[in-house]
């Protein structure tokens, strides 16, 4: 009970939302996120067209947890995709579809297919490390222009994923705001590299690619802290979620709701055991709702440096 949120109207048995790409497409692997006590799916990003992906090696764990990749969204694109939003729709499993375009028109073309076939939220990827749409995500007035494009013409929730390899990402967050979007996930993989010292080559076959579990966590901490100073809308925190502390830190900083994403490599148990965490943190701190503990850590007076004469 007290794990249940609700953001943009949407009503979750729990804050844990799967974050986009790393469970693939199908409504089984879907169920089985939200069976083992998630709180909604969201899908692999899904374009307008089918898409291959990057060839192997396009995912690696450089060190426990912590993984580099470039798959290169590949997707089934979103005519061959509806189908399987309605299974998911079946099962009754709130459902947020992740899109991309390479224009506005097919980022809207998308995304209205997506909300006909009874998606129940839309997450724009604007933000991929490794991909041509990652241009959008680091430019305030594109970003402006495709959300508010977006929100004139869908019913459903708007959420927009950040891209973190910027040097201001409030300016960014703030411009879909500005366009109207209904809330932020922060944030998506960071931009890196790993080269093998015997081939002399970068180990990703595309080359870079981006970085995602535990070693970006307190990364992602910082961003939804400063994300939270500046935005009315919600924040959906993402990046290196692995225990419920993790889910904790992210509320205090600010987060509404979290994504978890590389943790699930080693099952989906990890869930119930997540949600058991925060029930017990509730429990030991007389909390009664996660709203009650967003943003708590802001109470904390930042010390002045001492001016040195
Ligand atoms: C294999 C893989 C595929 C991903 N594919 C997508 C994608 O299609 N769209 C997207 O917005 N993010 C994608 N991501 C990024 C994740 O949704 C998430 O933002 C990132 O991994 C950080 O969360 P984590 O540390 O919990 O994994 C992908 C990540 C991984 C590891």
């Amino acid at each position: 009970m007290k794990l249940k949120i609700e953001i943009a109207g949407l009503k979750l048995k729990s804050p844990l939302i799967l974050a986009s790409g790393v469970l693939g497409v199908s409504y089984s692997s879907m169920k089985r996120f939200i069976d083992a006590g998630g709180g909604a799916v969201t899908s692999k990003s899904i374009g307008p067209e089918s898409r291959r992906g990057y060839k192997n090696p396009s995912i690696i764990e450089l060190n426990p947890g912590t993984f580099i990749n470039a798959v290169g969204l590949g997707n089934p694109g979103i005519d061959e995709f509806l189908a399987e939003i309605k299974k998911i729709k079946d099962y009754r499993i709130p459902l947020i579809v992740s899109v991309f375009g390479d224009s506005n028109d097919s980022y809207l073309e998308v995304a209205l297919k997506a909300e006909k076939a009874g998606a129940d939220a839309i997450e724009i990827n604007i933000s991929c490390p490794h991909a041509e749409v990652s241009s959008i995500g680091i430019d305030a007035k594109l970003t402006k222009e495709l959300v508010s494009i977006m929100k004139k013409q869908l019913t459903i929730p708007l959420f927009v994923k950040l891209n973190p390899n910027v040097t201001n990402l409030n300016e960014i967050a703030l411009a879909a705001e500005e366009g109207g979007a209904d809330g932020v996930v922060a944030i998506n993989t960071i931009s890196a590299m790993a080269i093998d010292v015997n081939t002399m080559r970068p180990i990703l076959s595309h080359g870079s690619g981006g970085l995602s579990g535990n070693a970006i966590h307190p990364i992602a901490v910082k961003k939804i802290y400063d994300l939270y100073n500046v935005l009315k809308i919600p924040i959906i925190g993402c990046g290196g979620v692995s225990t419920w502390k993790d889910v904790i830190e992210f509320v205090l900083a600010g987060a509404s709701a979290v994504q978890i994403g590389s943790a699930l490599c080693n099952g989906m148990e990890i869930l119930g055991t997540i949600n058991e965490g925060i029930e017990e943190y509730m429990r030991t701190h007389d909390f009664g709702s996660i709203k009650e503990i967003k943003g708590l850590a802001h109470q904390f007076q930042l010390q002045e440096v001492p001016d040195f004469d």
